[in-house]
């Protein structure tokens, strides 16, 4: 890993062990985009990678340049108005109305480490020294303003972590209406654009295109990340699988409104940029002001998709979760929601946790329901007191019994949000996200708080510490059930409205820092209903998020296998749910339920007093068997094998390496069964290639290389691995346990 400088050249080569990043500084001061692809030993020219080139109708920056046109070039961060007519990185308008921007070199610093960009997540170095980074100092000397782009590198990541910042050096206020994380000039357009797209209860199915001349983006104008569009794409080329090719994966750190852009020029190139979304967004930056993006974490492989995710998993682990929860063993839940919505008391949750207990379950998680007068949905939000009729002795008498019990308390908020019947909103109906003369749209009979407004985040934080101060709670569950309209705030001055959502999801990160300093032990899983915010801004401060709302097994399996092309497994909670599902009213095997729920951070949603002997035996086993396994599970390598994006959704494989390859853990899934199916192997990965493998349960051994390259033999009703006693075709699963000798 270095960074390094030629001056001779004007050439910075960022090198890892498995990628190189390259760009320089042109003969007029911009700094062009050289590269970006397998590791480069050098000696580099800057003539290795462009020429001058003379077109017609191109427009060159300054008197008497010729060959040198920014629209021609590829760019390391353009801009508009000075002879680039593609999609800018940054954009602002001075007080005469001026928009054009000229940045030019200006000088450079390589640091050990990395800066702090609190107050926003940012990715964090293991260690204060690890990691290198590279600022590199653009200035506009006739607009006065700096434009820093950082680079860090770190020894784990097969890629590069970017921001931008700027700073208004001149005298007069300037209004900032865009600023990338950031843009990258790819060489060519052989690629192809693929996105996680969905929606409430189908979250990151995973879509392709090529990329196409003119512009394609993805993003959220709705104040959060959210299920629509998830802040992540992938390019690869066209031939790329799994286990082989190059892809490049980028995602922002960031849970706000985003857009990933990408425009194929006339000149055969590719531009992909990414930050906040220009939409909607304007900042005031007053003389010696500065502005922060968030961070994009950019990562390369040349060894297909799995690499390219291992590769983000690695990274996420190491670098954006809290250290305090860096390989802890996530405790299994039961989840009251789906076993009683708001329906529930004291002695019902009591018998529920005794129940979940006597299966091997660890933690109750009192979800939604349990304050004010909320015995539905239209009621409560923002009064954060216990109900007393459902709880009499409190959230903290309930948490000291489930204590008792051995279990472990969780705990379900939403503080963004109010009904406008409660005492908060009545009391401060200001403090709403809404325009002064418009009744506001609701979503679910709610309405969004201003976080941009200390206020409002300080009087929630003064609920919630009343309340989690007296409160033994063990993990929170942090909802967000609606997205933004009427986006406006009584406290900001007409011409700043644009930096309401902005300011809001600082307001929410600001909580969130305050909440996990001040209770470290607490574990956050965030959600927003299901995963409409599942982020790497999220993920900075609560390790685990709600995978979707939708816990029936078949449709997991989608939403599993696109969430695990950018997140890992510990990230994903996952819960076995009853049938008929609450979602799709289909009926599935307990046994697909599990085999699918395993596969992430397992958990239970389903009133465990109405089981039968036989269904808690198989819950009983089921828990014993992924403790065994959980450490694996969790923090292994993960392999995706069969994807149901392929096969119409019918067939599904995936499975997790142990770290030191001893053991992997393998899911096979049919949804809908074929007639009189031909034989069907199915080659496995990650294994020891020199190790011989036993299949748990069985006295079968295989050679770790034959495993991979013949695969095993997977017939769906009769496996020849394990004898199932439920031969019928549709909803099969089988889980194989693989033990090095
Ligand atoms: C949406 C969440 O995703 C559900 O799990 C549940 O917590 C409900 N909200 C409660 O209102």
């Amino acid at each position: 890993m270095n960074i390094h400088y030629d001056i001779k050249e004007g050439l910075f080569h960022l090198q890892h062990e498995k990628m190189s990043y390259c760009m320089a500084v042109l003969r007029t001061g911009h700094l062009a985009h050289l590269y970006v692809g397998p590791p480069l030993k050098g000696p580099l020219q800057v003539s290795f990678f462009r020429v001058d080139q003379n077109k017609g109708l191109t427009a060159y920056p300054g008197p008497g340049e010729f060959g040198l046109s920014l629209g021609v070039e590829r760019m390391e961060y353009p801009s508009f108005g000075t002879s680039d007519f593609r999609e800018p990185a940054i954009a602002l308008e001075a007080k005469t109305g001026e928009t054009s921007l000229d940045l030019r070199y200006h000088s450079h610093e390589i640091l050990p480490g990395k800066p702090n960009l609190s107050p926003m997540p940012s990715t964090r170095p293991h260690q204060a020294d690890e990691g290198m980074t590279l600022e590199i100092k653009l200035f506009d000397a006739l607009r006065g303003v700096s434009c820093y782009l950082t680079y860090t590198l770190f020894k784990g990541l097969g890629g590069i972590v970017r921001s931008a910042r700027l700073t208004n050096e001149s005298r007069e206020t300037l209004n900032l209406k865009r600023l990338m994380s950031l843009n990258v000039d790819l060489m060519d357009q052989n690629w192809e654009w693929v996105q996680f797209t969905g929606d409430w209860i189908r979250e990151r199915a995973m879509t392709k295109h090529p990329i196409r001349v003119g512009v394609q983006s993805i993003g959220s104008r709705r104040g959060a990340s959210s299920a629509h569009q998830n802040p992540f794409l992938i390019l690869k080329r066209p031939h790329t699988t799994e286990d082989a090719g190059e892809a490049l994966g980028l995602s922002l750190v960031y849970s706000g409104n985003f857009l990933i852009l990408g425009e194929g020029d006339h000149n055969g190139h590719t531009r992909i940029m990414a930050g906040i979304h220009p939409g909607d967004f304007s900042w005031e930056l007053r003389p010696g002001d500065s502005f922060q993006t968030p961070e994009a974490v950019l990562v390369y492989s040349q060894e297909g998709l799995n690499a390219l995710s291992q590769n983000l998993h690695r990274f996420i682990h190491q670098h954006i979760i809290h250290p305090k929860w860096h390989n802890h063993q996530r405790p299994i839940c039961l989840n009251n929601w789906e076993a009683t919505y708001f329906d529930f008391d004291e002695e019902k949750l009591i018998r529920l946790a005794q129940a979940g207990k006597s299966l091997g379950m660890e933690m109750l998680v009192l979800d939604d329901g349990w304050f004010g007068q909320r015995n539905n949905d239209q009621t409560s939000l923002g009064d954060w007191t216990v109900n007393l009729k459902k709880l009499p002795s409190g959230l903290k008498g309930l948490s000291e019994k489930l204590h008792d019990l051995g279990m472990q308390f969780g705990l379900w908020i939403e503080p963004e949000m109010v009904n406008l019947t409660s005492k908060f909103a009545l009391d401060h109906p200001d403090w709403i996200i809404r325009e002064p003369r418009r009744e506001p749209c609701h979503a679910r009979n709610q309405y969004v708080l201003d976080f941009s407004r200390k206020e409002v985040v300080e009087a929630i934080y003064e609920q919630l510490t009343a309340l989690l101060d007296q409160t033994p709670v063990d993990y929170i569950k942090w909802d967000m059930n609606r997205n933004m309209t009427d986006v406006y705030s009584l406290a900001l001055p007409p011409h700043r409205q644009g930096e309401l959502h902005h300011r809001y999801i600082l307001g929410v990160y600001d909580l969130y820092e305050r909440l996990t300093q001040r209770y470290p032990h607490i574990l956050f899983e965030s959600c927003s209903a299901g995963g409409g915010r599942f982020d790497l801004g999220m993920l900075y401060y609560a390790p685990q998020t709600w995978t979707s709302d939708n816990t029936d097994a078949v449709e997991r399996l989608k939403i599993q296998y696109g969430t695990s092309m950018a997140y890992p497994l510990s990230t994903m909670a996952a819960h076995v749910s009853q049938v008929p599902n609450h979602q799709t009213h289909r009926v599935t095997p307990l046994k697909l339920r599990h085999d699918v729920a395993r596969f992430g951070v397992l958990g239970y949603e389903l009133d465990v007093t109405l089981l039968t002997e036989k269904e808690k035996e198989d819950i009983r086993q089921e828990i014993k068997s992924y403790k065994t396994y959980r450490q694996d599970l969790l923090y292994g390598d993960f392999y995706r094998l069969v994807s149901p994006f392929d096969t119409h959704g019918h067939q599904t494989a995936w499975m997790v390496v142990a770290k030191d390859q001893s053991r992997a853990i393998l899911g096979w899934y049919q949804v809908l069964a074929s007639p009189n199916p031909p034989l069907s192997h199915l080659p496995l990965s990650g294994l020891d290639p020199l190790g011989l493998y036993v299949i748990d349960g069985t006295d079968q051994v295989y050679g770790g290389a034959d495993l991979m390259a013949l695969g095993l033999l997977i017939q769906p009703s009769y496996n020849g691995i394990h004898k199932t006693n439920d031969p019928s075709g549709d909803y099969q699963s089988r889980l194989v346990v693989l033990n090095r000798l």
